[in-house]
């Protein structure tokens, strides 16, 4: 198994560093655009492999695209990360060339890869992605849902005194802080409604920093998070390489399920070995379909801005 991450921001290289710890790939590709930068972070991290005891080799590369050649999983993180007080969306311009870019150069060495997108903002990322590469649709997958989901246990987890890993519950929608929809009616502690456990306004509160989770931590480190973002996007490559066919909120396009068409959007799906094996399509119920839908205008406007860049032609 050959995966390559591109990108060795602190996204990329925390990704990157999960997959080494899991032994998934035989052979782990780092490529970033600034020279040396991804060849010093991959010889950091090899030194860790003595210490922590893991067999992966990663080879980091300064944009040399065909040493990616044959990867059956790449991980797109490339772009700008946010600023404080700046939303996922205002970093299109720049990242929307970006990312159509390396989606070019990547299909040229990997033309059977399954590509997980990480970029911002990352339901129009996807969409681009899927739009210029010509991919099936089970192959492209947003980062964002597995974020977001795992970040609503956690502020689930502080209102319970629980563990997160002893919560399910999803979020969908889209990867921004007034798009996504926790979906607390859903959630549960081992089975347990937490709508039985918690007050309305213990619910409003888990929801609402649930959506800013991403701007909280941007407001508290100057930059974009990286630790569960980079795990996010490592638990998606496990559930492809080890054909776990776990059940991942996840961006993708939607033909028809939720009531939406032409579109990525994040929802519930089962990732395997081909990528996107399912895509769960919930009954939601009038509320949750109607904050659904209203994420669904606020990324299908920003999709717009790709066709106004010439970038889907
Ligand atoms: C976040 C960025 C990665 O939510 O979108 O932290």
């Amino acid at each position: 198994m050959k995966i390559t991450i591109v990108g060795a921001g602190a996204v990329g290289a925390t990704c990157a560093d999960n997959i080494a710890r899991k032994e998934l790939a035989e052979e782990l590709i780092l490529l970033d655009i600034k020279e040396g930068f991804a060849e010093g972070k991959s010889i950091d991290m090899m030194q860790t492999a003595a210490l922590l005891g893991f067999d992966s080799k990663i080879r980091g590369v300064t944009n040399d695209y065909a040493a990616t050649a044959g990867s059956q999983v790449v991980v797109i993180t490339s772009g700008l990360p946010r600023k404080p007080g700046m939303t996922r969306e205002e970093l299109i311009g720049t990242n929307a060339n970006i990312v159509k870019g390396v989606t070019e150069n990547i299909l040229k060495y990997s033309p059977e890869t399954i590509i997980i997108v990480v970029s911002n903002p990352m339901d129009t990322m996807n969409y681009l992605t899927l739009k210029t590469s010509g991919l099936p649709k089970n192959r492209i997958l947003g980062m964002g849902g597995a974020l977001d989901s795992a970040r609503f246990k956690y502020y689930l987890s502080l209102e319970l005194g629980c563990s997160p890993a002893d919560l399910n519950a999803v979020v969908i929608g889209g990867h921004g802080d007034t798009t996504m929809v926790p979906l607390i009616q859903h959630a549960t502690w081992n089975s347990v409604p937490v709508t039985q456990l918690l007050t309305p306004e213990q619910q409003e509160k888990v929801v609402k920093a649930t959506m800013v989770g991403g701007a909280t931590l941007t407001g508290l480190i100057g930059t974009s998070a990286w630790y569960a973002p980079g795990a996010g996007s490592a638990a998606m490559v496990e559930s492809i390489v080890r054909d776990e066919k776990k059940l991942i909120s996840s961006g993708v396009y939607l033909d028809g399920e939720y009531g939406q068409q032409d579109i990525s959007l994040v929802v519930p799906v089962i990732i395997g070995k081909n990528g996107v094996e399912k895509i769960i399509d919930l009954k939601l119920s009038e509320e949750e379909q109607a904050a659904f839908n209203k994420s669904a205008d606020a990324v299908r406007n920003m999709n717009g801005v790709l066709a106004d860049m010439n970038l889907l032609s």
